[in-house]
């Protein structure tokens, strides 16, 4: 018998709150763009208000890093930093204590006294004292240390000779790519496959931007796809895994189809590393069942019209060609939200 993918053993099926979820879409249509803005900025919607952090903590915080400690456990090639970017491991890591402990300061502090750094992450129960840039003094490499307590993935880039490459980063939950075929590529190499955005000059417009990054301006996007199930690991190494469940979602019934398609988001922060020059990319993935994204009226109707209009060309790239004319009809036929009556 064919099952599709459940949720992972991990994660319930309700995810956090819808109120802190991204939502990508500024207009009925939907084509790739550049898309930066200046990072923590509020934004707010419907339903709620996100981007006031780098780094977002939620009430999955505990299950993602269990699971991306499981990922990487069983594949050590979601991980890589090569030799010449130690120096931006530990500068990493340091950006992203000190984000950390200045956004959530009730849970992680940062101390220094002389050379040590006294680290306290509460809650994962995790503490550290060490000397910056000493390898001896820490219990892992600084990377994946500190990827073990952020729910973001990490890339970093190395600019040189007018290019940037991703020669290091801990990424477990790729939306369809692989970061183990990925690392040593340039920017530009890897995103070779993805259709349009030469052409549109989007890509070498970026790669001009991300060179003149400035240290302490961070940047953000957001990119979207679909999910099926509340997966965060879709990447290449898994595709056994969850590819099939993109032929199978046609046999489910709709109330089945509303709960197991997802609308998938990345936020993604882009930051100068102040001392070492390398850029960091940082990947944060939410997701939302069209079953609850359809409860906030101007999401259903919007999300209806983007999908309904998306040339077939992105949605293959993005995997969603054989489900989004369905999840198009499906978000269209949900009974609207009735306007408020007025008390008697
Ligand atoms: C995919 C744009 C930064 C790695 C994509 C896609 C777009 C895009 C339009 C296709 C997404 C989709 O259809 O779902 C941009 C822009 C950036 C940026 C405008 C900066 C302003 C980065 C950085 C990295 C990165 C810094 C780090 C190496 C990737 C990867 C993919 C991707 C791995 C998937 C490629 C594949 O299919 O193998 N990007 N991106 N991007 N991007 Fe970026």
């Amino acid at each position: 018998m064919t099952t599709l993918t459940q949720p992972s053993p991990l994660r319930p099926t309700l995810g956090p709150s819808i109120s802190g979820f991204p939502f990508p879409f500024t207009d009925d249509t939907y084509r790739y763009s550049t898309n930066v803005q200046p990072a923590r900025q509020p934004v707010a919607t419907p339903a709620g208000l996100w981007g006031t952090t780098v780094l977002d903590l939620d009430t999955d915080y505990e299950r993602d890093l269990a699971e991306r400690t499981q990922i990487l456990a069983a594949d050590p090639t979601r991980h890589a930093v090569l030799p010449h970017m130690r120096p931006a491991a530990w500068d990493t890591m340091l950006t992203l204590m000190r984000e950390l402990a200045q956004a959530y300061p009730a849970d992680f502090t940062l101390h220094r006294e002389g050379k040590r750094w006294h680290w306290h992450n509460a809650r994962l129960g995790i503490s550290a004292e060490f000397v910056y840039g000493d390898a001896s003094t820490l219990p892992d490499e600084p990377l994946r240390f500190i990827s073990r307590q952020v729910q973001e993935d990490i890339v970093l880039l190395d600019q040189r000779g007018g290019s940037l490459h991703a020669d290091a980063g801990v990424v477990t939950f790729a939306a369809d790519w692989s970061f183990g075929f990925d690392v040593g590529m340039t920017f530009l190499e890897i995103h070779g496959p993805v259709p349009r955005i030469r052409q549109e000059g989007v890509i070498t417009r970026a790669h001009e931007f991300l060179q003149r990054l400035q240290p302490h301006r961070p940047y953000r996007r957001t990119n979207w796809t679909m999910t099926i199930g509340r997966r965060l690991d879709v990447s290449t190494e898994r595709y056994p895994e969850w590819g099939p469940d993109r032929e199978l979602i046609r046999l489910v019934d709709d109330e089945e189809f509303g709960r197991l398609v997802h609308l998938r988001v990345e936020v993604q922060h882009l930051v100068r590393l102040p001392d070492s020059g390398a850029i960091l990319f940082l990947i944060r993935t939410y997701m939302l069942p069209l079953e609850e994204l359809a409860t906030v009226e101007p999401w259903r109707t919007r999300t209806a019209a983007v999908l309904a209009e998306l040339p077939a060309d992105m949605a293959d790239y993005k995997g969603i060609g054989k489900y989004k004319d369905r999840a198009a009809e499906w978000l269209t036929a949900y009974p609207s939200t009735p306007p408020a009556t007025p008390a008697p």
